[in-house]
């Protein structure tokens, strides 16, 4: 009996110390990183496309889908409920519905803010559109603005700061918008809730607030009302700026920091402002949102980022200031995919949003309850579960060949049907050097036909990149598959490069 006892003791023992004692370890001991385990949960599944999360006054998570729907799902119950079906978005490719935002004040204001592409007349138009959201739909369209549009760059993001509506632009593949204050595109518009322009604008009766972007994928106010956005660069530098009142933001002269002759001495319409972080290789910067909460330790004051290329969250930490990014700290690299956007409860919680079946699938997705929205309530950064990095190993040439052409050639070379061709087995590749480090060096400005197919995206340019590094991705591609073509030889390159530069 006295045994019995002794033993049911020390079972309760045993039973605390595992399944009490860590937690309370937690609350009581000052934070410490490592003591805290990652808690990721999936609280909706099966969605397309998520472009936009957002918490909502109902303490439900709004969701803006690709293809046109706009829905609330209660995160404790992961029940979906639709809002609103638009049944006039013209989608392929990065077309579609892409930014929603509620209004800051939707007790007096029950605005809820859409973008998406639509058609007329065989032109395409981004459209920003105004609801009134009523119980358990949204009313009264009211269209604020139509802007040109086009297959690829559309952006986009709205956000609402103290009732004025920025709407952050892509340049629709102009190359001359972004750099035009008097055109839409390629901006950051700032307008009242109806639309008009506010008397503090920069320029009379103009909505431009801020100029030279190329492709917003993130926006966000931070609690002392500064602006913040993440861009696509070209195949080059991917940036976080943080947003000035008519300042000029160097597009398409000046990518990243200005550091070239012809960057440092562009004369822009008011002078460029340098990003707070550039990215090459690019990462496809999607998402941004500002962690203002206690509640997962080291997180507060830092930019969360996410990413699709990258298929990562990441923490920038920003100085007291918010002028500058002291860190960045990289989490589930490759491990929900690809992510687009991201939102962040009162309660300190983060919502991510994977964009597996979208356009440009990745080797290993969608998952089957793709697309998905992920809680995440507490993070480890010694936490092994957080990184499944398929870039660890490899050869110098493979590193450069994933981390530049796979995004759109993947990982084994055989492309995606129809939108981006395959390397292996290409004639280009394999039998006609010249071509090849020409296509590689210039990209294409049109339409190719490659083997009775047309490929309407562009193939972009890599004549940035140093020779030795371009010889290493041309061997990697010549022997990908079956094929085992010799390696290019370095004064082909230069022969190139120099007829091109004539
Ligand atoms: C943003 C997407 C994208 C990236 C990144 C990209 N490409 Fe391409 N590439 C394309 C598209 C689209 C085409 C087809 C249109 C064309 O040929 O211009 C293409 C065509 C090609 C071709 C011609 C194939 C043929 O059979 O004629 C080669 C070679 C090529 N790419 C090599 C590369 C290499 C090497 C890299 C990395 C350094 C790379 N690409 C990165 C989109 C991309």
């Amino acid at each position: 009996m006295k045994y019995i006892f002794l033993n049911f003791v020390l079972a309760i023992g045993i039973f605390g110390y595992f399944f009490v004692l860590p937690e309370s370890k937690i609350k009581d001991q000052p934070k410490d990183i490592k003591q805290v385990s990652t808690e990721v949960k999936t609280v909706a599944r099966n969605l397309s496309v998520p472009w936009e999360i957002a918490w909502g006054p109902d303490n439900k998570i709004w969701i803006a889908e690709q293809h046109g729907l706009i829905s609330r799902i209660d995160p404790l119950t992961g029940k979906k409920e639709i809002l609103l079906k638009l049944n006039d978005v013209w989608q392929l490719r990065t077309t579609g519905l892409l930014g929603m935002a509620l209004h800051s004040d939707m007790k007096k204001n029950p605005y809820v803010f859409l973008d998406y592409t639509i058609e007329k007349d065989k032109k395409k138009y981004s459209r920003l559109v105004r609801y009134t959201w009523a119980k358990d739909t949204l009313l009264n369209a009211k269209v604020l603005m139509e802007i040109p549009a086009a297959l690829g760059h559309n952006g986009s993001r709205i956000v609402v700061n103290k009732g004025l509506v920025y709407w952050a632009t892509g340049d629709a593949m102009s190359m001359v918008d972004s750099q035009d204050p008097k055109t839409p595109n390629g901006k950051i518009l700032r307008m009242n809730s109806d639309g008009s322009v506010p008397a503090d604008n920069p320029m009379k009766g103009n909505p431009v607030w801020a100029w030279g972007f190329r492709n917003i994928q993130g926006m966000v106010f931070s609690n002392s009302g500064q602006l913040y956005t993440s861009e696509h660069g070209d195949t080059n530098d991917d940036e976080v700026n943080l947003i000035n009142k008519s300042r000029n933001y160097g597009w398409p002269t000046v990518q990243g920091f200005a550091e070239s002759v012809a960057e440092t001495s562009f004369k822009g319409l008011n002078s460029t402002v340098d990003p707070l972080k550039a990215w090459t290789p690019t990462i496809g910067p999607a998402g941004l949102d500002y962690y203002s909460s206690d509640k997962i330790s080291g997180l507060k004051n830092s930019l969360l980022l996410v990413s699709l290329k990258g298929k990562s969250l990441r923490a920038l930490k920003l100085d007291n200031e918010g002028k500058k990014i002291l860190a960045e700290d990289i989490y589930f690299e490759n491990k929900f995919g690809r992510i687009r956007d991201l939102c962040v409860s009162p309660a300190g919680d983060i919502y991510l949003a994977t964009s597996n079946r979208d356009w440009n699938p990745v080797a290993g997705f969608p998952l089957p309850e793709d697309d998905r929205i992920i809680k995440i309530s507490n993070l480890s950064k010694s936490d092994p579960q957080n990184s499944l990095s398929s870039m660890a190993a490899g050869s110098k040439a493979e590193t450069l060949y994933l981390q530049y052409c796979a995004s759109c050639h993947k990982e084994n070379g055989l492309g995606v049907k129809g939108t981006f061709p395959s390397l292996q087995n290409s004639q280009t590749v394999v039998l006609n050097p010249k071509e090849l480090i020409k296509k590689v060096l210039m990209g294409s400005t049109g339409p190719a036909t490659i083997n009775g197919v047309t490929y309407d995206s562009a193939m972009p340019s890599f004549a940035f990149m140093k020779d030795e590094d371009l010889l290493d991705i041309l061997t990697y591609i010549r022997s990908m598959g079956s094929s085992h073509a010799i390696p290019i030889k370095p004064e082909l390159v230069k022969q190139v490069r120099s007829s091109l530069n004539k």
